[in-house]
């Protein structure tokens, strides 16, 4: 059986495209070849993407023994470890995501409310009227300061400060070009190497400092943070998570939860501050949940942070009217089943009245992938956006520096804002009414 068409571009030029003009790429491809398209990267090779939710609903309703994540052979793996659960497959995925699924649980997040609250008004706290900046590095600075606290759990200020210090030393790494350097060989190898070796070393050795002050600081039970929910819980048998285990799956959740929920925020206000309804609506009546939530929702869906998730068939599987075979590199178009004309009027326009009356479907929105390998950050990531954006809105009135969309740039895997959206500062209210209860 035939494969699905490809782009009639040689695979050096798609992938220079990619590289450059991603969603162009991913709209040219819908536009010739329609929802199932194989592309062909190097030197990666093919990799067979598919739009259509039903294909996604087979996607991520596959036996995940059938279906295993791509992710564990990627330049992040190294990094993060073996027992992270962006590397597991199968029976110790599983268990490794079971262990921390309750954390992740709705009555759980409440209690992160509060700290995600004050990390917000402090960071606006900084920002001076008539100030131009890029509002990404803001976000990201507060995302980083909710995952030390709410996930970490750092209390003592030595502590606090050294850990963040080094982890804002590895993240900014890893955006230079020596870093995708390190980071092939490293893949390559299975190991670290050079520069990102060591920063990880040292970063590392702050985690085990941190995980061995909650063992010592005993009654873990009543702490909230995740790191000791995850120190309490057991497995099936009874076992709970080694150290070792710990370590990674914080790495994991720094990574999978910090500039991805940053960047979601930086889109949420890029795309506010060009739709002047919805900014008017928000900015009249920031305790509006309703609009508030719809606005997420088609932040998340227009400009999702992830653009494609990956899967290694073990089997064969069908997309649309064409059979995949095992062995192929196959996976789910996040932008463009969240772009499907099909499901979405006008997808290209910012409309969150959309989401007013229709919840997101489960295989036609999935900004946060699916299946059992979903984003287990998914409702957290929503509530703090939530948070922060409501924070925003109620103290500062921002403007755009330049009017013009910013364009959808790729900066490793994610799709950012060209200009980590570019704002003005106007007016910053420095004596915030006493705050209502904070809830998400
Ligand atoms: C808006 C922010 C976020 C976006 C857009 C996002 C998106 C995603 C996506 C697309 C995946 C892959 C799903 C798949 O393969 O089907 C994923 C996985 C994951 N995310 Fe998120 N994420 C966000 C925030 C977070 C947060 C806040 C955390 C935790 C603090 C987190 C932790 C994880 C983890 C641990 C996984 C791996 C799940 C598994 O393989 O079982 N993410 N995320």
């Amino acid at each position: 059986m035939a494969l699905p068409p490809s782009l009639a571009l040689p695979p050096v030029v798609q992938t220079a495209r990619w590289i450059v003009r991603p969603t162009a790429l991913l709209d040219k491809a819908r536009a010739e070849c329609g929802d199932v398209v194989s592309l062909n990267f190097f030197p990666a090779g093919r990799f067979i993407l598919t739009s259509d939710p039903a294909d996604v609903r087979r996607l991520f309703t596959a036996p995940p023994d059938d279906v295993p994540t791509a992710t564990a052979n990627s330049p992040i793996g190294p990094l993060v470890g073996e027992h992270s659960l962006l590397t597991l497959n199968g029976r110790e995925h599983l268990r490794q995501r079971k262990l921390l699924l309750p954390s992740f649980h709705g009555d759980r997040l409440r209690a992160y409310g509060e700290i995600i609250d004050a990390a917000a008004h402090a960071q606006i706290d900084t920002w001076q009227p008539g100030a131009e900046m890029r509002l990404q590095p803001h976000m990201s600075a507060v995302t980083l300061e909710v995952i030390l606290r709410a996930v970490f759990g750092v209390e003592d200020a030595a502590r606090h400060q050294a850990l963040r210090a080094a982890i804002e030393d590895l993240i900014l790494f890893t955006a230079s070009p020596k870093a995708i350097f390190s980071a092939i060989v490293g893949t390559q190898q299975g190991r670290l190497v050079g520069p990102l070796k060591h920063k990880t070393a040292a970063m590392d050795a702050l985690l085990y400092d941190e995980i061995a002050s909650h063992r010592s600081h005993g009654a873990l039970e009543e702490r909230e943070d995740i790191l000791s929910l995850m120190m309490c819980a057991q497995d099936e048998d009874g076992n709970g998570m080694t150290d070792i285990e710990l370590r990674d799956e914080l790495v994991t959740l720094l990574l999978a939860g910090h500039e991805t929920t940053a960047t979601s925020l930086s889109w949420a206000m890029e795309r506010l501050l060009r739709t002047p309804h919805a900014l008017a609506r928000l900015t009249d009546d920031p305790g509006d949940d309703a609009y508030l939530d719809a606005v997420i929702h088609e932040t998340l869906r227009a400009r999702p942070v992830v653009p494609i998730v990956g899967r290694t068939l073990r089997v064969p599987i069908m997309f649309g009217e064409f059979e995949i075979p095992a062995g192929a590199f196959a996976g789910a178009s996040l932008y463009g089943t969240n772009h499907n004309p099909a499901v979405y009027d006008e997808p290209q326009a910012f409309r969150p009245e959309r989401f007013l009356d229709r919840k997101p479907d489960t295989y036609a929105w999935i900004p946060f992938g699916g299946g059992v390998r979903r984003c287990i950050g998914a409702a957290f990531a929503q509530m703090e956006m939530k948070i922060i954006l409501r924070a925003m809105l109620t103290r500062a009135r921002l403007e755009a520096v330049d009017p013009t969309p910013e364009r959808v740039r790729r900066r490793n895997i994610t799709f950012v804002p060209e200009h980590g959206t570019m704002v003005r500062v106007g007016a910053v209210d420095r004596a915030p009414a006493k705050r209502e209860p904070v809830t998400a």
